[in-house]
């Protein structure tokens, strides 16, 4: 019996070393892991993703502030509903709409009479930046937002070398109800005897 046992061999376990090629693969996918996180992921950065390799890049998308968010919607807006008449570089236009660049009507310290203008229109006669001009603008403005019609109002008021405050929807919102729902169209002397 005890012969037996002897010449049985049991399993036995032995510790050999794991194969070479696990080693490889295993080293090979970390550093390619680690290059591919680098070039397409901006590392763990859970706000970068591809094709934006880094959050510089993102940075580059995201508009520069608040102002200039505005500013880039004012300029879209006074494009496409005032720039036909005023130009889009904001000189005018001989016979259809007097310059805003350089115009004492735009460049006024406060904005009380230039918001009544596309809120309730300006007609007859009126000197613009030494020139006479006698035509009528109906309330271009009236139909935009509080907000929009400031980011019109803040883009001629800064652009084209005026250099004035800028406006905001609070500052339209208490205008507008001051000019009433039906406004009546303005003069320019009325504007005049209004303050700034
Ligand atoms: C259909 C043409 C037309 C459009 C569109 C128009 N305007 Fe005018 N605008 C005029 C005319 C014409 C006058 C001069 C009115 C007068 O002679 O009494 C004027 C006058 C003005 C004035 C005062 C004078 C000056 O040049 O500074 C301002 C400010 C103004 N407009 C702003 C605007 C804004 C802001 C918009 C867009 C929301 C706009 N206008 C859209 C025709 C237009």
């Amino acid at each position: 019996m005890s012969d037996e046992n002897k010449s049985c061999c049991h399993p036995t376990a032995t510790r050999s070393s794991a194969p070479m090629w696990i080693i490889v693969v295993t080293l090979s996918l970390l550093f390619f892991g680690g290059l591919y996180l680098d070039s397409h992921s901006g590392w763990f950065d859970a706000k970068v993703y591809a094709p934006y390799n880094s959050a510089e890049k993102l940075e580059a998308f995201q508009p520069k502030s608040v102002a200039a968010a505005a500013m880039a919607r004012g300029k879209g807006l006074y494009e496409a509903v005032c720039g036909i008449c005023h130009g889009s570089d904001g000189a005018g236009k001989p016979g259809q709409a007097p310059a805003l660049a350089a115009s004492e009507w735009v460049t006024t310290k406060g904005f009380n009479r230039l918001a009544r203008i596309p809120l309730a229109g300006v007609n007859g006669p009126m000197q613009v930046a030494g020139k006479d001009w006698n035509l009528a603008m109906a309330a271009m403005g009236a139909a935009l937002s509080d907000d929009n019609l400031a980011a019109v109002l803040t883009y001629i008021r800064t652009s084209w070398g005026n250099n004035a405050s800028a406006v905001t929807g609070d500052d339209i919102k208490k205008i507008r109800a001051e000019v009433g729902k039906s406004p009546q169209i303005y003069t320019a002397e009325q504007l005049k005897a209004l303050p700034e």
